[in-house]
């Protein structure tokens, strides 16, 4: 491939280069839409977990890009209803030559062994908890037009970050641009990486960071039993309300990957701040994913 885009599993096989050409690609498709490729190709979209944002953003990059869709996601009327598995699943639709896939799964998949067997490139959508690459990658390209220059600055990830493949994500690609990490949440819920500040109280997160994402509790994917909080307790201690988004400074974004829990982790009326960048982030995630698409088909920026 010409541009030297293949797979994105993680950040592990993508350059700060690189990732600056994503960004600036999107950044042109944000001022004016490239024109449709049409060349008859296609992606593979596999959605084996629940998804409003990622799969129809996806989705929707491929239509702006001129490129097709073959959709295989949970609850259609498959043959895994026959027993067929998640992989085979993987491999007859790579047979159909798909020119990329594009997977969510849960953690029992190999992706980098499916990747390696079927020899076309493979986004990851969301891979149990471990990674979420094309979100962070939204979340960064939302916060450098905020931001300006990143290294040095500071984000805070507020909740359940220790199941989060968003947060996992931005561990790795905080290292490649050099911005910091906090945390804040329920002591269980905090992830085991000393790269994340700790922060006992919210306010305190707040007042030290650059931005700020608060994230949703992901029952689905705790394997022990959660402990056990109310709502109420939970939005009391580490909620964004009108009264604690006093902390954080006047200039620094508010994301949120979705789906958001309204007085969970914030108060619906947190989003008409104007330091929410909340449906931002999911307008960047079409030309975020809309770039990639296009430079994986080797596309020259
Ligand atoms: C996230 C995900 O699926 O990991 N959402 C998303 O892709 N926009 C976060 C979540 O599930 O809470």
């Amino acid at each position: 491939m010409p541009t030297g885009f293949s797979s994105l599993l993680d950040f592990k096989s993508l350059s700060l280069p690189q990732i600056e050409k994503i960004f600036s690609l999107a950044h042109s498709l944000n001022e004016s839409p490239l024109k449709p490729r049409l060349n008859g190709e296609s992606l593979g979209l596999v959605f084996m977990e629940n998804s409003t944002r990622t799969r129809l953003s996806f989705e929707r990059a491929a239509h702006r890009a001129g490129v097709g869709t073959l959709l295989f996601e949970v609850g259609q009327k498959t043959s895994m209803e026959k027993g067929e598995s998640i992989e085979d699943s993987i491999f007859n639709i790579a047979s159909m030559k798909p020119a990329m896939m594009i997977i969510r799964c849960g953690p029992s998949v190999d992706l980098q062994a499916v990747a390696q067997q079927i020899q076309i490139p493979i986004l990851n959508a969301g891979w149990g908890v471990s990674s979420h690459p094309t979100q962070a990658l939204l979340d960064l390209f939302t916060l450098k037009s905020k931001w300006g220059k990143v290294a040095g600055k500071k984000l805070l990830i507020l909740g359940d970050v220790k199941h989060s493949r968003v947060a996992a994500s931005h561990l790795e690609l905080s290292q490649i641009y050099g911005y910091e990490l906090g945390q804040c949440g329920p002591q269980d819920y905090l992830h085991e990486s000393s790269q994340f500040q700790r922060f006992a109280s919210l306010h305190k997160g707040l007042s030290w960071c650059d931005a700020v994402m608060a994230l949703r509790f992901q029952f689905e994917r705790h394997v022990s039993s959660p402990q056990v909080f109310s709502k109420q307790d939970y939005a009391a201690q580490f909620g964004l309300s009108t009264l604690s988004m006093n902390h954080l400074a006047k200039n620094a974004p508010l994301l949120h990957p979705g789906p958001v829990n309204y007085g969970v982790e914030i108060e619906q009326i947190v989003t008409r701040d104007p330091r929410s960048c909340i449906l931002e982030q999911v307008a960047n995630g079409v030309v975020i994913r809309e770039a990639l698409i296009r430079l994986v088909l080797g596309e020259t920026p």
